[in-house]
């Protein structure tokens, strides 16, 4: 019995020290990128200004003004269109590696078509751009972060298969204008978003919420979208700009308690990102069978006359397979997921969620965010890290957002936690093999959370509405993403 005592004492002193060791030690690798995100819509603001035209955030929020939490819009914002330099003030207090933003198609092209550029949108961008660099602070762009041009979404948006064309013509202009100077390329924003809640229900504009039909057309559109804009780059562009292109996908991470749901969690998976991870990164590529078989099942017992779910062409999936150059990752959650058909009610109205046939749940004790998904699940994190490694041949992984609505004010230790146990779980999976090459917090500040408003904060800086001047005031939060940007190194 006292062996049994001493050797396990012994085993405990030892993983102590081992954890200590290894925390002291946790060190990103040496030429690891640190960044943080926003997106137009959400910080410009200027909406109408110097010739920008209508984006379908301007529409919805206008047409009715408490679609919103709060009532508030993007009409001014965090007025960063005015404010840039401050804001680039900010990425040099953070010691930022790069800032990922996103360009407005309507502040650029006013008509929505490449006949007209706006030299004042243009010039704004080159100022943010030429500001950074001044400082080696790396641009990230992304081209499409939700703020459509109204008047493409009046002829249907990304239901309709021109908007490939619509896309490629503004992604070269582009390209042309700030290639020189931009060498990370984001096609799209979180495809799943636009497309799941933008039109297969209506969480976010357009709100056209006609389910289980025009999220899938939207999906398919979006897809090729994407490869032509990435093939445009790579033919076109890349031989003399030599940068990268890829998408940010929204993985949030589906899980089980019960062995007997594993398939259920694996189809959550495969519905929630799969659909675009694995047409691009698969090497089938292709829709997951899981959402073909599905979709095609319950859509043939709803009486229709084919699968709800377009079908993609050989010539297609080959066109979109490899279009990316990095997993650009966005990452909030983990659920719990049951499976239960008999809650469903396909049978009134075909949607998403029942051609998936889940439930998802989650424990309070996760749930510490101010937005109901920002759930403290680190774990899921690393499944989810590790999962994108086996699944996909280890694909360079750039995480393009992550982060936490916090109830904290000024003294955010819970996003402090969230951040410190989710870099955590990054390194894990470095460890494990894992070829993580930059992380993007988000966000630099607070902004506009879509149909959330104001409501929900997200920002490394507080953004105050009631000033005029936007003052941005750093939380405890920054200081201490900047130490970790200082030292690559997270002790725990
Ligand atoms: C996803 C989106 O890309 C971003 O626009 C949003 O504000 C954050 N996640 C937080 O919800």
């Amino acid at each position: 019995q006292l062996l049994f005592l001493l050797t396990a004492s012994l085993v405990i002193i030892e993983s102590k020290i081992i954890n200590e060791v290894r925390h002291e030690v946790r060190k990103f690798p040496d030429n690891f990128l640190f960044g943080t995100a926003t997106a137009s819509y959400q910080v410009e603001g200027a909406w109408d200004e110097d010739g920008k035209t209508e984006s379908i955030w301007d529409h919805v929020t206008h047409e009715n003004p408490c679609v919103t939490t709060d009532c508030l819009n993007g009409d001014i914002a965090d007025n960063s269109y005015h404010l840039y330099k401050r804001d680039v003030e900010m990425m040099r207090e953070l010691g930022l590696d790069h800032y990922r933003f996103s360009l407005s198609w309507p502040r650029i092209l006013p008509t929505s078509f490449p006949d007209k550029i706006n030299e004042a949108g243009v010039q704004y961008y080159n100022n943010l751009i030429d500001e950074m660099l001044k400082y080696n602070i790396k641009p990230m762009v992304t081209l499409y972060h939700w703020d459509l041009p109204q008047k493409l979404q009046e002829m249907g948006g990304w239901t309709n298969p021109n908007i490939i064309d619509w896309y490629s013509d503004y992604v070269r202009v582009a390209f042309e204008l700030f290639g020189d100077r931009v060498k990370h390329w984001i096609t799209i924003n979180e495809a799943h978003a636009v497309c799941y809640a933008g039109y297969g229900d209506n969480a976010l504009a357009p709100l056209l919420n006609i389910k289980g039909v025009a999220d899938y057309m939207c999906t398919k559109n979006l897809l090729l979208a994407h490869a032509k804009a990435y093939h445009i780059y790579d033919e076109e562009f890349r031989p003399t700009q030599g940068g990268s292109i890829f998408m940010s996908i929204i993985a949030q991470y589906y899980d089980t308690e019960h062995e007997e749901f594993a398939q259920a969690a694996e189809e959550a998976n495969d519905f929630s990102w799969g659909l675009y991870s694995h047409p691009i990164f698969s090497e089938t590529g292709d829709f997951p069978k899981s959402l073909k078989e599905r979709v095609a099942a319950k859509s043939a017992e709803q009486g229709f006359p084919r699968s709800r779910l377009p079908e993609f062409t050989q010539e297609e999936i080959d066109y979109i397979r490899g279009t990316s150059d990095y997993f650009g990752l966005n990452h909030y959650y983990t659920s719990f997921v049951y499976r239960n058909e008999s809650t469903m009610n396909y049978y009134e109205s075909p949607s998403f969620d029942d051609d998936l046939g889940v439930v998802m749940y989650t424990y309070d004790d996760w749930i510490i965010g101010e937005s109901d998904f920002t759930k403290f699940v680190p774990w899921g994190y690393y499944k989810l890290l590790t999962k994108i490694r086996e699944d996909y041949g280890n694909p360079p992984i750039i995480i393009t957002e992550n982060g936490f609505a916090s109830h904290g004010g000024l003294n955010d230790d819970d996003r402090i936690k969230y951040y410190r146990h989710h870099l955590s779980a990054v390194l894990d999976a470095i460890e494990d093999g894992s070829d993580i090459q930059g992380y993007t917090a988000w966000s630099l500040m607070d902004n506009f959370e879509w149909l959330r408003g104001y409501t929900e904060r997200f920002g490394l800086y507080e953004v105050d509405y009631e000033s005029p001047a936007r003052t941005r005031t750093p939380r405890k939060s920054a200081f201490v993403y900047k130490q970790i940007l200082r030292t690559r190194e997270l002790d725990m």
